[in-house]
């Protein structure tokens, strides 16, 4: 090593030095069998992994590190893996979301507080893309997303069935009284058969495209099966781009721009993507410092259709959409119809419209034209009103058409427990032209904002046929749900906000048409519940979840700690060299 090699990159302030404390960074790294050479002045490329057995999604990345690993090399970087905090979608309690934060800042901090000069960004369950991802752009530095990929199909006596759609189908038919509990059992090992995330178009799937479109993955990243050889190409791929990334300087501001978004939003129409990229693309972009709005999403994408017949809103799944062509199919849709902002920069370093432009179909059934789309007009759609004055969201396109105009009467759960300990009763005085209120389940209130937005139905519904009511709630829905589930209403009840003060028999407006969600109670009257309202009781007044509550912003501002909103940056605030 040479005492006057003008350190290049980040990492030759700690690898490049010949003082005491060079000898300290290089020699404990040699402990593994480093050669000296891998500190001569190349890009130190971090692999920051979310693999865990308790993230059973996640539970092959050490094989797909070890891809961009080979990757990494091939282009003359050093790779060294870390662990982050990984979130299972399947077993976390009380939500994966409420540690969505907390995995973000532990991406953040391990990025910025090591000798990394790019990264390599590994994650597949719902709550880890959107935490990696905030946690990298408030850090800055060259990096570039790979998705764990998800699981095929789910074969079950002939027919496909959905992580998690085909979850909430059989539960319900269990709970009438159709489907046999062996069944049941049987469905489980039939369900999730490989490697991978959820392979309906839930969240993981949803924030794998969003990835894509954002263009911080490459392109193919949304839907190659888990256990598909390319998708371990792809990760090697990775591997060998973020080296050039490092070299070109290409941070994840100049991927993360405004037309990113604006290209993750319409690509979130039409693909009939989960609700919850919502909540995580407004996180992300405060991260990065992109003015990104609630009202963006409907004014970008309600009025773009669905191209994409998967579950929750169609009948296929990932496996069909990879092999019909993918999400650069989608995006080529969306450029020839003169919406894709084709000029957006992605991580290998060509434009988004670039990447799309040979993409071809090879399902039709899968993936439509734009012209003659699977649904029309069916993004995301933002309601406004006396029951949501900061906004709430509805995915129309997983909504019952006739039950997007709707006037009834509330049936009110004051929490989740409320609402278990009185759906299944007979004599709970509801039918199916009611709407059900939900409260609590927001971000402060759960605390976390659980995806139990989709109430389950009440037997004595379910047992005439009827599949579907109106539900409002400021919670989440998990992303293979559906329904006419009006989510996210802000402010949250627990925050003071006037879903609090919905009663049981006050009447309930919605009329998607017209973004509207209202609630038929005077202004006085509202006054008047206001005053006497007291708020829910404190769930724990100490530690990590005390630190969420006090700081959690609202679902319209991605449910981000207000501290964590913007970057700082890769620069170690105090070092002591
Ligand atoms: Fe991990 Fe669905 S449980 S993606």
């Amino acid at each position: 090593m040479s005492s006057d090699r003008k350190p290049k990159f980040r990492s030759a302030e700690w690898f490049g030095r010949t003082d005491r404390d060079g000898f300290v960074y290089r020699s404990w790294v040699k402990n593994r069998g480093v050669p000296h050479d891998q500190f001569d002045g190349r890009p130190v490329i971090g692999i920051c992994n979310t693999f865990s057995e308790l993230a059973p999604c996640n539970s092959h990345f050490r094989t797909l590190a070890e891809h961009v690993k080979h990757g990494v090399l091939e282009a003359g970087g050093f790779p060294l893996e870390f662990p982050v905090m990984s979130l299972g979608e399947s077993l976390l309690r009380p939500t994966a979301m409420l540690f969505r934060n907390l995995a973000s800042m532990d991406v953040e901090e391990s990025i910025r507080a090591n000798p990394i000069d790019g990264v390599v960004l590994l994650f597949g369950c719902d709550k880890t893309t959107p935490a990696l991802l905030m946690g990298a752009a408030s850090c800055d530095l060259p990096a570039i997303g790979v998705s764990g990929g998800p699981m095929l199909s789910g074969k079950f006596r002939g027919q496909d069935i959905g992580s998690g759609t085909g979850v909430w189908q059989m539960s319900e038919d269990v709970r009438a009284g159709k489907m046999p509990l062996e069944d049941f059992f049987e469905a489980e090992s039939c369900m999730h058969r490989s490697h991978g995330h959820c392979m309906t178009m839930g969240t993981a799937s949803t924030m794998a495209s969003m990835v894509e479109a954002l263009g911080m993955g490459l392109p193919g990243n949304a839907a190659i099966p888990a256990v598909d050889a390319r998708r371990n190409v792809l990760a090697r791929m990775a591997g060998r781009r973020i080296v050039e990334q490092v070299r070109e300087d290409q941070r994840v501001s100049k991927v993360l721009t405004r037309a990113a978004f604006e290209n993750a939003i319409m690509a979130l129409a039409a693909i009939g993507g989960s609700t919850n990229a919502v909540i995580h693309l407004l996180a992300i972009a405060g991260r990065v410092g992109v003015p990104l709005e609630l009202e963006d999403f409907d004014r970008l994408g309600s009025r773009l259709p669905c191209l994409v017949n998967l579950q929750p809103s169609g009948k296929y799944l990932m496996e069909d959409f990879y092999y019909a062509g993918g999400l650069p199919v989608v995006l080529r849709e969306l450029a020839e119809a003169g919406v894709l902002r084709e000029d957006a920069l992605t991580v290998n370093g060509r434009t988004i419209g670039d990447n799309v432009a040979r993409a071809e179909c090879y399902n039709r059934e899968v993936i439509f034209p734009y012209a003659k789309p699977f649904k029309p007009a069916a993004g995301i759609a933002v309601l406004k009103g006396n029951l949501a004055p900061d906004g709430a969201v509805i995915k129309p396109s997983a909504a019952t058409p006739a039950l997007l105009k709707h006037r009834g009467r509330a049936v009110v759960f004051e929490d989740i427990d409320d609402f278990h300990a009185r759906v299944d009763d007979e004599n709970l005085d509801i039918d199916e032209t009611c709407v059900m209120v939900l409260k609590n389940c927001g971000p402060k209130g759960y605390p976390g904002m659980a995806e139990t937005g989709n109430m389950p139905l009440p037997p004595k519904v379910l047992r005439k046929g009827i599949t579907d009511m109106v539900r409002v709630s400021d919670a989440r829905m998990s992303g293979t749900a559906y329904g006419t589930v009006v989510l996210h209403s802000a402010p949250e009840a627990a925050a003071g906000g006037p879903l609090a003060f919905v009663r049981n028999g006050d009447t309930i407006e919605l009329d998607v048409e017209q973004r509207r969600l209202h609630l038929e109670v005077s202004e006085a009257e509202l006054a008047q519940r206001k005053s006497e309202w007291k708020g829910p009781p404190q769930h724990l007044g100490r530690g990590y979840y005390k630190l969420y509550v006090d700081h959690v912003t609202q679902a319209n501002r991605g449910a981000d700690f207000d501290f964590l909103v913007g970057r700082s940056g890769a620069a170690v605030p105090r070092d002591n060299h």
